[in-house]
Order: C-alpha cells, then structure tokens, then sequence
C-alpha cells in the first residue's frame, strides 16, 4: 500500500478508533452509490455506474492509501454491504488492513433495541462476510429509546465480539454527551460522529460540535463533503447535478461562486489541485475526516489527491469567507441535529 499524492508539507497523522486496532489516513470512502437506485441512479440515470467501475474505485482507493470505507444497512437495501463483501472476498490479501465502518437505522419503530440492533448487527456481518464490524454507527437521533437503552444495546453487540468500536451519526453537541457518558459507564468510549460537514455546510464548525468531538475524543466524519457532487466543478448552474441530490441541495447559483474559489485555490497551490481535493483539504484542515463517495477509478484517485498537502491559513480564510453554513429544512429538524 503506498500514498501516490505528490506530498507536500502535511504531515498527515494516522487515526484509530478506540477499540479497533487498525489506523487510517484522515480520509475515507462514502459507498452509498454503490448498489443505490433511488439517488444515485445505479441501473437507472447513471448507466456508467456498475460493480466493477465500483471495484476499481475500490482498488484505486486502496492503492492511494485510503482504507476506511463508509456503508450502511439501508444503503441499496444492503447492496452496498455485499458489494463490499463480494470485494473483501476476492481483495483477501488487503483485506485485514481496510477499516469497514457501517450503520444500524435505529427507526423508532425498532422498540426492542436490544433485540434490533444486534439482529442488523449480524445481517451486516452476514452481507460484509465479515467476524467483526470495524466500526459500528447508529444512524441517526431518530430512535425513540433512551441513550441509556441506546448504549447499553452497543455495549452488548461489543461485548459479544461483534463489534470493535461504536458511534454515532447526525448527533448534536447534547446527544454526543450524552450518548457518550452512557457508553463511559458501560466502558466503552464513543469513536465517532458522522455529520454533513462542508464548505456548503460549516454549521458543525460554528455551533461548536467539531471542537466538542475533539475534546471527547471523538472522531468526526464528515458525509457529502463534495456537497453531493456540487463542489466538484463538473456541476454549475446550467449543468445541475441529476438525480434527487438533497442534502446540501443550494441552487447551483448559490454554489457556483464558492467553486471559483476553490478551482482559484487549486490553480495556486504549489502542486495544482481540483475544488474537490480543495473542499477536502479544507474538512481534513478544520479537524474532521471526509468520506467523499467515488463511483469510479478517476474520481478515487482525485479525491486520494486530498492527502499529503496543506492549504495555507490564507487560503483557509478565503474558502471560509465564501463557504454556506447548510441548509434549514424539517430535515435538519428530524435527522441532522449535528
Ligand atoms: N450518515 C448520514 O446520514 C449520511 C448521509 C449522506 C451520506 N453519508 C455517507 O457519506 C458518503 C459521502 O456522501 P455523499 O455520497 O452523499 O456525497 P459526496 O461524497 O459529497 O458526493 C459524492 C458524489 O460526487 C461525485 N464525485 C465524487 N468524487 C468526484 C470527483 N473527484 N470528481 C467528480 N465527481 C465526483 C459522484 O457522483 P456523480 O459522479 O454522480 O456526480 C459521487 O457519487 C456517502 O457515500 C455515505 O457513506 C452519510
């Protein structure tokens, strides 16, 4: 494994969660498109979209030293997990390296925690093929259970081996504290937060979250850090992404200014950069570690591009001074309190 970026200054420090012994560099892999048909159009608009451009962004990942990757239950009906298996079953000499992360949806339906979460448990195990699931996420703050009951049904499935480290998605700076105190007393301590954080999307940094993960120890991942594609430079206001894009979802009239700055950043920095290795360069700058999703080879390799620099604070500041702090919808009511 080896890191093809042409490093620069950054010296990008390796991240572990507690509990699992392997490290990974400051950034991942997001596997939602793989095998989904409702948003990223897998079998319907993307026709280029197919499970082998899918294992080769895998391999390309892989090469370029990028070895956490991001899927869920629900992602493709759970698609996504076996793709992701189908590729540890016939990658097995990397196999052991790749941090797997995936995610139980905790719908307030699903009263019997207990019972629930370890029955997705070993449904993504079966689907992964797979001992242990490296890292273990509730999805979202929509369960209708107790953080207590919450943590006590992960401190269970850990406790069993089937799982190395626990966290959380969508959770605020509250619920991070307490989901994270409830863990403590069952000792075991909460790896991460995965939260939409971007330069379309900074509400994580200016509410204090960010800070707060860091001060617990907590992992922040940062989802849709290319804002779904828009930060890209391929989409613009004539040319609007397809699809039902909708975390993040600005009028491209909106984004189109703050992806100037970015190209403009990569235009002058000592090696040339992409807005997308920009935008991500910008996330692992703030503190948190994006998990851009890739469709094919070329976009795994341009988001790799992402490690082994550094932005200046200048260019920091520039993005800061252009970048959203994210939409207000019923959304960010229901599922992103983070
Ligand atoms: N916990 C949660 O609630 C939650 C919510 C959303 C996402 N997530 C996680 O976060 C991951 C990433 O978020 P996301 O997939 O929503 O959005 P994203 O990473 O911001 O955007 C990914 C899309 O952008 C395009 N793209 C990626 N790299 C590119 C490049 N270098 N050049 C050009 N286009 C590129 C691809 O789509 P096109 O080629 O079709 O444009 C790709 O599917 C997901 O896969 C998932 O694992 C979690």
């Amino acid at each position: 494994m080896h890191n093809k970026t042409n490093s620069t200054t950054a010296d990008d420090g390796l991240i572990r969660f507690p509990g699992c012994s392997k490290s990974f560099q400051p950034l991942g892999v997001g596997t939602w498109a793989w095998g989904d048909r409702s948003t990223w159009g897998m079998g319907g608009y993307d026709s280029t979209l197919t499970e082998s451009t899918i294992a080769e962004a895998w391999t390309a990942s892989i090469e370029a030293g990028v070895t956490l990757f991001d899927t869920a239950e629900v992602y493709g009906g759970g698609e996504s997990e076996r793709i992701i298996g189908r590729l540890l079953a016939s990658n097995t000499d990397s196999s052991d390296d790749l941090v797997i992360a995936t995610k139980f949806f905790p719908s307030p339906l699903k009263l019997n925690v207990n019972r629930s979460l370890r029955d997705a448990a070993l449904g993504s195990l079966e689907r992964l093929g797979v001992e242990t699931i490296d890292l273990y996420q509730l999805h979202g703050p929509i369960s209708l259970r107790s953080h207590a009951a919450l943590a006590e049904a992960l401190a269970r499935v850990h406790e069993e081996g089937l799982v190395s480290a626990v966290g959380v998605s969508n959770y605020s700076i509250r619920e991070t504290r307490s989901i994270h105190s409830e863990l403590e007393k069952r000792g075991l301590l909460l790896a991460s937060n995965q939260i939409e954080f971007s330069p379309l999307r900074r509400a994580p940094e200016k509410s204090g979250l960010l800070a707060e993960c860091v001060r617990l120890g907590v992992v922040p991942l940062a989802y849709s850090p290319l804002g779904q594609g828009r930060l890209t430079g391929k989409y613009s206001a004539s040319n609007p992404p397809p699809g039902n894009r909708d975390f993040s979802a600005f009028p491209m009239e909106q984004v189109d200014p703050l992806v100037s700055v970015l190209a403009d950043v990569g235009r002058h920095a000592e090696v040339m950069r992409t807005p997308s290795q920009v935008a991500l360069r910008w996330i692992i700058a703030k503190g948190a570690v994006p998990i851009p999703g890739a469709k094919n080879a070329g976009q795994a390799e341009q988001n790799s591009g992402a490690l082994g620099w550094d932005l200046t604070p200048e260019q920091i500041s520039r993005i800061d001074a252009m970048a959203l702090n994210g939409r207000r919808t019923l959304r960010n009511r229901v599922w992103q309190h983070g």
